[in-house]
């Protein structure tokens, strides 16, 4: 599939993984992306998980036939990209691998040898004959060793995973030639959850890349941008910033109901006072997948659970890690939480906000044993205390 000029997609996809990273829901399936580019020297860019080769190397042999490869650009050494480099050495033994002295590091440490290397720098061009490409050190996008590459000649930017989002590519590849609205909201979704942590490195990156004219972005995940470009650039900038819309996220967990009624009484004091964006996500049922990408969106965050076995309910335990884990910033956050004999909950929330360092609004609410009107009073009040904050930014 032709990109522009003589830039083709070789490209995968995968329909039949789970999970992400061992993680992460993909209920559209990902795409792992690879381009070639056919000039007097042919250079292949990335290229896809190992169990795809088979289809991989039949996607290749359709645009070069039996031409050789003479260079494989490896812009990000994770193995969903990396994974058919050994393979690709078997099919292609003169090809000349291209990545930074960090990749090649990586390489050793996957695949074994980092034989038959090109070691390129920050601003370094290779030259394939028209096409042109310079390669730009993108560290923590999302590895150490991650680098992009900008054909100068076309305007193509080769951006590994910044840039990307889940979802496998139902025939066409260009954002043109799709209906993308299904891939926003996977876009806010893979970010958050592959990339979140990194927004200071993610920041850097488009302040590097800010000024290159670029007419397409090709990443390794994801369809391939040329109409849209700036609300790509625009998403991942605000992702990056931890930037928010008002709205409250209620997280809870409740064995036998009581912090249940909790989290609908805060929704309910939240609502009263103009909230409208208010998501409710049971921390047991819900995968967390989905609720750290409405963290990511929205300023406020409710949270709240059982005290169990002496410690916070184990679940809210992980989402609060997850949460912490990404570093995000800025969040208003209401917690409640309750017992049956040793109120522990509250106590481990706040512990955990001393690393999250979001601004605590109202009064935490604490039960033992079951909810009444008093509690339920305090958990409206702390909603409406939330949504003056929220609606206050
Ligand atoms: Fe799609 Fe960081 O790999």
């Amino acid at each position: 599939m032709k990109i522009k000029g003589n830039v083709h997609y070789v490209g995968v996809n995968d329909r039949t993984k789970a999970l992400f990273e061992g993680m992460w829901p993909l209920p559209y399936g990902v795409s792992y992306n690879s381009y070639l580019i056919t000039d007097k020297k042919i250079a292949l860019v990335d290229t896809v998980e190992v169990d795809f080769f088979e289809r991989y190397l039949r996607n290749i042999r359709q645009v070069i036939g039996d031409r050789p490869i003479d260079y494989l650009i490896i812009n990000h050494m994770e193995p969903d990209h990396s994974g058919s480099i050994n393979l690709i050495r078997k099919y292609y033994p003169e090809i000349t691998l291209v990545g930074n002295r960090k990749t090649f590091d990586f390489l050793t440490g996957f695949y074994g040898t980092a034989e038959n290397c090109l070691v390129v720098c920050e601003g370094d061009v290779l030259s394939l004959g028209r096409h042109h490409l310079r390669f730009y050190m993108v560290p923590m996008v999302h590895w150490p060793e991650t680098m992009v590459s900008f054909d100068e000649t076309e305007g193509i930017l080769f951006s590994g995973d910044a840039f990307g989002c889940f979802g496998a590519l139902n025939g066409g590849v260009l954002d043109t030639s799709m209906d993308t609205t299904p891939y926003w909201s996977e876009m806010e979704r893979y970010y958050s959850n592959i990339v979140g942590k990194y927004g200071s490195p993610v920041q850097k990156a488009l302040q590097k890349l800010k000024g290159l004219e670029i007419n397409v972005i090709a990443s390794t995940h994801g369809p391939v941008w040329t109409e849209q470009i700036s609300r790509v650039v625009t998403t991942y900038d605000r992702l990056s910033r931890y930037a928010t819309e008002p709205g409250l996220v209620i997280c809870y967990g409740s064995m036998y109901g009581h912090t249940g009624l909790m989290a609908e009484a805060i929704a309910e004091g939240a609502s009263e006072r103009g909230v409208k964006k208010i998501v409710m996500h049971d921390v047991t049922r819900a995968n967390h997948s989905y609720i750290i990408a409405d963290i990511f969106r929205y300023n406020g965050l409710a949270v709240g659970a059982p005290t169990y076995n002496g410690t916070l309910f184990p679940e809210m335990e992980a989402l609060l890690g997850k949460i912490v884990s990404r570093d995000i910033k800025g969040r208003y956050l209401g917690y409640f939480g309750g017992c049956s004999w040793a109120g522990q909950a509250v106590k481990r929330i706040a512990e955990i906000n001393e690393r999250l360092k979001f601004e605590v609004v109202g009064t935490p609410v604490e039960i033992k044993h079951g909810v009444d009107s008093d509690s339920l009073e305090q958990c409206k009040i702390l909603g409406r205390a939330m949504a003056d904050k929220i609606m206050a930014d």
